[in-house]
């Protein structure tokens, strides 16, 4: 898949081109469109949590996206953001917490567990986002490890596409990329996961750091072009601090393949065909975020997308299939102790937590 363009142009010299980018032989998501479901299905359950991750399976993707961070205590945790989110968490009082932010690197496993993060706060801006997120109380932050267990890929086939969530500009927030980089491959060494996982960022010193110290995972360097993060304007050039220090001539594609990266996955409202084109000319997989509109899936396949990343897996696969194309399997999970689920007619999974 990864070389399926250069492969239309068998010429020797664009083979060579090939080979100094770094054109891997195997895609990272296996054979087929790569239908990611975002922190689970953020649309339909609490999101990065134990439930959200069954739901999507149920729902039917290929691979699961999650966010993590490392907690006091070094633990690897399913977070998105550096700090937990007012609209989605309750503390043991049952109230909703305050503005002020609480990092996640702040506290250890068993005070992050103390957080309710099943329900969202009702009138909140997330609320009106997401209006059909099942409430389920009393569901807590999962670890990295209880992910990995709950999806199982080596028997369910779902990949896990894993966002180290970690910034530049607020060094203090989380432990250093190297370190955190180091926590999530320690997880995915230990429980096997190493080769059905990728490694995405924002921040793209952790995706450095893995190229030297796992080669083998795949790497996706995610771009925000037009928005804050501390991200570039399109046309930006130089070494945005987010870019591990490298130069940016203007072309992204360009940047990622010279750093011998796996995927590219842009901001879904940053491409367009003619850097798709010559993304996927380099080799690159691309797979945009985070798409929720049935419309601009379908133009994004028919622009010819490796995958797409969508809080709504569901629809996706319904555009999948009115052209025609495979979608992933329903897959029921049996998580970690004591936690069973299954998939009913319209893909509702139930898992205790
Ligand atoms: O996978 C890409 C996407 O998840 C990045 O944005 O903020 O939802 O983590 P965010
Ligand atoms: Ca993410």
């Amino acid at each position: 898949m990864v070389c399926r363009t250069l492969g239309v142009f068998a010429l020797a010299a664009l083979a060579a081109v090939a080979l100094e980018v770094g054109c891997a032989p195997v895609s990272p998501f296996g054979e087929g469109f790569d239908v990611q479901g975002h922190r689970g299905t953020r649309a339909r359950r609490p999101e990065n949590t134990l439930p959200s991750f069954a739901e999507a399976m149920c729902i039917g993707v290929t691979t699961v996206e999650l966010d993590v961070g490392v907690s006091k205590d070094g633990v690897v945790v399913v977070r998105h953001g550096r700090g937990l989110h007012p609209e989605i968490t309750r503390g043991p009082d049952g109230r909703f917490i305050p503005a002020e932010r609480v990092l996640i690197s702040a506290l250890t496993l068993a005070e992050l567990r103390r957080f309710d993060v099943g329900r969202v706060r009702p009138g909140s801006r997330y609320a009106m986002g997401f209006p059909e997120v099942v409430p389920i109380d009393g569901t807590r932050i999962p670890t990295l490890e209880e992910t990995i267990a709950l999806v199982d890929p080596s028997r369910s086939g779902v990949r896990l596409n894993i966002e180290t969530k970690i910034s530049p500009e607020k060094p203090a927030d989380t432990l250093p990329p190297d370190a955190f980089a180091d926590a999530v491959i320690a997880v995915l060494r230990k429980t096997g996961a190493l080769k059905y996982a990728t490694l995405q960022s924002f921040d793209w010193r952790t995706l450095a750091r893995a190229k030297a110290v796992a080669p083998e995972i795949p790497r996706v360097h995610l771009s925000h072009q037009a928005e804050a993060n501390g991200a570039l304007e399109r046309r930006q050039t130089g070494a945005p601090p987010w870019f591990a220090g490298h130069d940016y001539d203007g072309s992204l594609p360009k940047l990622i393949a010279s750093l011998e990266g796996a995927v590219w996955s842009p901001l879904y409202r940053d491409l367009d065909r003619e850097s798709l084109r010559e993304a996927q000319t380099l080799g690159l997989l691309v797979v945009p975020w985070t798409v929720n509109e049935p419309r601009d899936m379908d133009r994004l396949i028919e622009w010819g997308v490796d995958g797409l990343i969508t809080d709504y897996p569901g629809r996706l696969n319904d555009v999948l299939r009115a052209r025609g194309l495979p979608v992933p399997p329903a897959v029921a999970v049996e998580g970690a102790a004591g936690r069973s689920a299954r998939c009913p007619p319209g893909g509702t999974a139930e898992v205790s937590n």
